[in-house]
């Protein structure tokens, strides 16, 4: 039983102290509730504002792809450079040890491969599952302007009103068809279009003319594919540019996973998106990093 004699009667209300009514540092954010901010703020460094997610989602329509397919000898050692795994739950579950604390992005969509139309996709995993597997956000294919715009644009919302339920944030991830033009006009439209059917991330491409007004008319965080391979000093110049032109991170794949030094490469891209280092200071240290 609790003591009721000599207890210390003394207490300090701090009544002279204001409590903090804290803003929340992501974009766009802060009418979010607790949980749903406290899984932005894992996938988010709340000190640089900024992410490195790394994707290594590409076989749920690509099958093994270079560089992923042995992801437990080529990946795994990559995890403590990544802020954020985003990937495949079958991959999950069977290569990524539970001991790993790396906030998920889960890929929830699917449906489709390379062999026949790639927007024909649907939501290809429950919510509860999400839930089980501790989830930091959903990724969902959008197309806009894709055969299957409208279809991919209902997984999104009804993904984000799944999400909205659990507190579990939806990164919309906009796809663009081969014969589509990838300019700001287009990403404007997409991005938008995703923020304001409720995503809470978008992710999209850096391109080089206007990509700041990509940035600018978005109300919510954009992170940027890194698309194919390119060399390690034009992708580490596209992730710097990115960032300073309001970029809230990076959701690169193949050109970490593919670079001559994997782990030298995600290293390099960090102090670009943490750091703010310029393109060619980064290089150096990749080389550095990658001769050792
Ligand atoms: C596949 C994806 C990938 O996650 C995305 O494209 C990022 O990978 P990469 O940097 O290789 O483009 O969404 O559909």
């Amino acid at each position: 039983m609790a003591d009721l004699d000599g207890v210390k009667e003394s207490k300090n209300f701090y009544t002279d102290i204001p409590q903090k009514t804290e803003g929340f540092f992501l974009k766009g954010s802060n009418s979010l509730d607790w949980g749903m901010k406290n899984r932005l703020a894992r996938i988010f460094n709340p000190d640089s504002g900024h992410t490195v997610m790394l994707a290594i989602d590409h076989g749920y329509f690509q099958g093994p792809t270079t560089g992923l397919e042995r992801i437990d000898v080529n990946i795994l050692p990559l995890v403590p450079y990544a802020d954020t795994l985003m990937l495949t739950r079958g991959i999950l579950r069977s290569i990524v040890p539970p001991s790993v604390t790396k906030p998920i992005v889960l890929r929830v969509s699917g449906g489709s491969s390379i062999l026949k139309e790639l927007s024909n996709e649907e939501i290809a995993v429950d919510i509860e599952d999400s839930l089980r597997l501790n989830v930091c956000a959903m990724a969902v294919q959008v197309f806009i302007g894709g055969e299957y715009e409208k279809q991919s644009i209902m997984n999104m919302t009804r993904l984000i009103d799944m999400g909205i339920r659990y507190g579990i944030p939806t990164l919309a991830v906009t796809a663009v068809g081969k014969d589509m033009a990838r300019d700001a006009r287009y990403f404007r439209l997409a991005t938008r279009l995703c923020a304001e059917l409720g995503a809470q991330y978008i992710k999209s491409y850096y391109i080089e003319e206007g990509f700041e007004t990509i940035t600018s008319c978005c109300p919510v965080p954009i992170v940027i594919a890194g698309g194919k391979k390119i060399p390690e000093l034009d992708a580490l110049t596209m992730a710097y540019n990115a960032i300073q032109q309001g970029a809230g991170g990076v959701d690169m794949g193949r050109n970490i996973f593919q670079a001559e030094s994997p782990a030298a490469m995600i290293q390099a891209v960090r102090t670009v998106v943490h750091e703010n280092e310029k393109p060619d200071k980064a290089f150096d240290l990749y080389n550095t990093l990658k001769n050792q």
